[in-house]
């Protein structure tokens, strides 16, 4: 499959270009405040199977359907519960996904045979532009190939897309870098399917009451154990390298990475640290305690790894609270779960 992919500016030109691209069935890429996704008219069947093939998507992940007014739910959810209109009241436009009962317009490729939808409102001008010029509703996954770091540049989309879709729309780079916080309330109680800007402990503020944390988060899920969020099963955001978190003190961690000065290692660390790890080639992925910051840099940096070739790399262990758990997710998996206490 090579078709011819337009890199464009994300001005008025582009943007309609990519409403007409939607209102045709087509697949376009964009910038969100999250990553770069690529969307499709969730309504439309055939559409939305056309990100699959581009991204080379497991069928059974379901995917996130777009809007930029809570005018757009009736028909793509069947009922707009409580608790999901209290966090849409907090948290949109922004980085949050509601998982909700399914309407009966949303097309099943968007749903991967469940009976729920994933509902975002994005807050990024050029995604709420795109909606609104087109009318259209979309499903959008990250606009990487699947199983890569999901896209924070044009550039970086343009690197995995190219020859896969017809028009990617340039609006910078992305503010928060880690994908929308996945909340769930369907079901008894509340349950946090996947971290991010939006914290567990904002979730919880907003509704009154304990939000679950979805085993998958931060652990591997035991064998034969069924993940309710389909996404955090795959092995995700892996680049080449084999990367191990290393858990502990910038001493101990420097002590660790020269007792394996053999193995020709480089480092993920935090911003300031480079320097004290000379000779050994560093990419910092933002300032230490500082998860936004540092959210805003994991995928651009493990992508950086992968284009200075580095085979094995230790990263210095982000905090796993606040917006933090959100980085240390996407993290552990790209490391494999490998995590050493020092
Ligand atoms: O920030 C974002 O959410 C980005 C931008 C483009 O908006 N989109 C995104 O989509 O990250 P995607 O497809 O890469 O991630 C969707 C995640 C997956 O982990 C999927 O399993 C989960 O949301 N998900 C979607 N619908 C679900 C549902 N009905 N039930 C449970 N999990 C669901
Ligand atoms: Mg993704």
């Amino acid at each position: 499959m090579s078709i011819e992919t337009l890199l464009c500016p994300a001005d008025a030109a582009g943007v309609a270009r990519a409403a007409q691209l939607l209102r045709q069935g087509q697949i376009v890429a964009l910038p969100t405040e999250t990553v770069y996704g690529i969307a499709a008219d969730a309504r439309n069947g055939s559409a939305v199977q056309k990100i699959f093939a581009a991204k080379g998507r497991p069928q059974d992940n379901p995917l996130i359907v777009h809007i930029d007014d809570v005018k757009m739910l009736p028909g793509l959810v069947s009922e707009f519960p409580e608790r999901a209109q209290l966090l849409a009241a907090a948290f949109w436009p922004g980085p949050l996904t509601i998982i909700m009962p399914r309407g009966p317009e949303v097309a099943d490729e968007c749903c991967a045979g469940l009976d729920t939808v994933g509902i975002r409102m994005p807050s990024h001008p050029v995604v709420r532009q795109v909606i609104e010029a087109s009318g259209c509703a979309f499903a959008a996954p990250s606009a990487n190939l699947s199983g890569k770091p999901s896209p924070t540049t044009a550039q970086d989309v343009w690197a995995d897309m190219q020859g896969r879709l017809p028009l990617i729309l340039d609006g910078g780079p992305c503010d928060v870098g880690v994908e929308s916080t996945v909340v769930s309330v369907v079901g008894a109680k509340p349950t946090l399917f996947r971290p991010g800007r939006i914290t567990l402990e904002e979730l919880e503020r907003a509704l009154g009451e304990e939000v679950e944390l979805s085993p998958a988060i931060l652990e591997k899920l035991a064998e034969g154990e069924v993940a309710r969020s389909p996404g955090m099963k795959y092995k995700h955001y892996a680049p080449k390298a084999d990367i191990t978190i290393l858990e502990g003190s910038f001493a101990q961690f420097k002590a660790y990475v020269d007792a394996h000065a053999g193995q020709d290692p480089a480092c993920l660390c935090f911003d300031g640290e480079a320097a004290q790890l000379a000779p050994y080639p560093c990419v910092e992925y933002g300032r230490e305690g500082d998860g936004a910051s540092q959210a805003r840099h994991i995928f651009r940096c493990l992508r950086a790894l992968d284009e200075q070739g580095d085979r094995v790399v230790y990263a210095r262990c982000p905090r796993r609270d606040g917006v933090s758990m959100a980085v240390y997710n996407r993290l552990v998996r790209a490391a494999a779960f490998r995590v050493v206490k020092l």
